[in-house]
């Protein structure tokens, strides 16, 4: 657990508090990840995943140095950046997604949000969820497409991506350890 250092008063939305040297909005959940900016050119994209229901594709990416660290069935190295990039999608006149030859969605490569997960060494120990919410060493964050911090809580983040701990909670670990060079 982290200190907490209340700088405003209690003003719902204007209360401030500083953690990890960053100021959050008390209801949001502060995170130490930065934006990795060049994660389009840089990172190695593992797979993409249709959402019609949301008329958006999911473009997974994870950083090429951790990659070459991964080994199949054992839980992802320290310094671990996976970013889950939201596209939208090509849409016929009537508002449904089109889908290419081969049934896919067609991304019209517009961002729409970037969701990342990153694990660094101690974070775990430093975070501010109690043991039954924890995710191990992983943060999680959200940025608009321009790479500004959405300041939301994160709760279910950690929550929904708990039950995945036999994956070192991630949905898509398969993609990544089939991805890891050989
Ligand atoms: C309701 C469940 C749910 C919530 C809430 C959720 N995720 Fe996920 N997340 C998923 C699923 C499912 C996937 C796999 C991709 C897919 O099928 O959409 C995923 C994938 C990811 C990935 C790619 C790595 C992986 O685990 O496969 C990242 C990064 C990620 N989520 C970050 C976040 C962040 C950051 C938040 C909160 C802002 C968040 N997620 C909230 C369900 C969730």
């Amino acid at each position: 657990m982290v200190r907490r250092f209340i700088l405003a008063g209690l003003f719902g939305a204007l209360a401030v508090g500083i953690v990890h040297g960053q100021s959050f909005p008390l209801d949001a959940t502060p995170t130490r990840i930065a934006f990795p900016k060049d994660f389009a050119t840089t990172f190695q994209r593992y797979d993409m995943v249709d959402k019609p229901d949301r008329k958006m594709v999911r473009f997974l990416y994870v950083n090429k140095d951790a990659l070459a660290k991964v080994k199949p069935g054992q839980p992802f190295p320290e310094g671990i950046v996976l970013v889950m990039a939201d596209h939208d999608v090509a849409l016929e006149a009537g508002g449904n997604p089109i889908r290419n030859p081969q049934g896919r969605l067609v991304p019209t490569g517009r961002v729409k949000a970037v969701a990342v997960m990153e694990k660094q060494k101690g974070w775990g120990e430093t975070n501010l969820f109690p043991p039954e919410k924890d995710n191990g060493d992983w943060e999680y964050a959200s940025f608009k497409p321009d790479g500004t911090l959405n300041m939301v809580k994160l709760d279910n983040c950690y929550a929904c991506h708990l039950p995945q701990k036999g994956l070192d909670f991630t949905f898509s670990g398969e993609k990544i350890y089939a991805a890891a060079p050989k």
